[in-house]
């Protein structure tokens, strides 16, 4: 998929699937996230073999990721990851990060809807999104989304920088997401897309 999108501040975004091709531009991108930004993230994306890692669990389907470009940029990135464990083959897990120039323009939210569609395309029933405490700005958007906060493990994970942090799981049955997605699009905050 590739979709030409106007941000609510009328700057435009291409969203597209992650390709090989992505690899400097996705270095790039996590290196000029803030220190803060980068403690919560689940692996060190600064460093090569994690980008890699990454494109190569989409060119195996374990993973479907999203970019979107300004320019020559990429300003965001989105992910579903898929269990390959039968046990767990109906649920996504759901990742986003937006440059911070980006946010609070709506990309987060369209960049989670594509990932939705793909999601069901992809067999997927149940989304969890799983965030550190301090992430005030990801409870928010995925509770506008539909999501309701389904456990708390206290001191589960360390950032980044070796601190505990607690874990919050957040999920979702698709279907209800679809619901929510027709509130935003009949509310007219679904971007335009062309
Ligand atoms: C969370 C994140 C992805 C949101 O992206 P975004 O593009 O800013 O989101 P949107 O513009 O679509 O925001 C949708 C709604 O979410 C809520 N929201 C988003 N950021 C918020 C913030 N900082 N504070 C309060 N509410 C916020 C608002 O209700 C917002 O709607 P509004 O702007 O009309 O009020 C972005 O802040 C980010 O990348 N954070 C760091 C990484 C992270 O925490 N990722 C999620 C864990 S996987």
């Amino acid at each position: 998929m590739q979709k030409a999108v106007k941000l609510k501040d009328d700057r435009e975004v291409l969203i597209r699937e992650m390709r090989r091709g992505d690899l400097a531009g996705s270095l790039a991108f996590f290196a000029s996230l803030s220190e803060e930004d980068r403690t919560y993230l689940r692996r060190d994306t600064k460093k090569r073999e994690v980008v890699e890692r990454r494109i190569r669990e989409v060119e195996s389907g374990s993973a479907i990721r999203l970019v979107a470009i300004a320019g020559d940029r990429i300003v965001a990135d989105g992910s579903l990851e898929l269990s390959g464990e039968e046990w767990k083959k109906h649920v996504g897990e759901l990742r986003l990060i937006i440059a911070r120039a980006y946010r609070r323009r709506g990309l987060g939210t369209r960049m989670a809807g594509e990932l939705f569609l793909l999601a069901s395309g992809a067999k997927v029933e149940e989304i969890v999104v799983k965030m550190m405490r301090p992430q005030k700005a990801a409870r928010s958007i995925f509770r506008k989304l539909g999501f309701r906060q389904e456990v708390v493990l206290p001191d589960y994970v360390k950032d980044l920088g070796g601190t505990k942090q607690d874990l919050i799981v957040m999920r979702c049955d698709l279907e209800a997401l679809w619901c929510e997605m027709e509130d935003f699009v009949a509310a007219g905050d679904w971007l335009r897309a062309r």
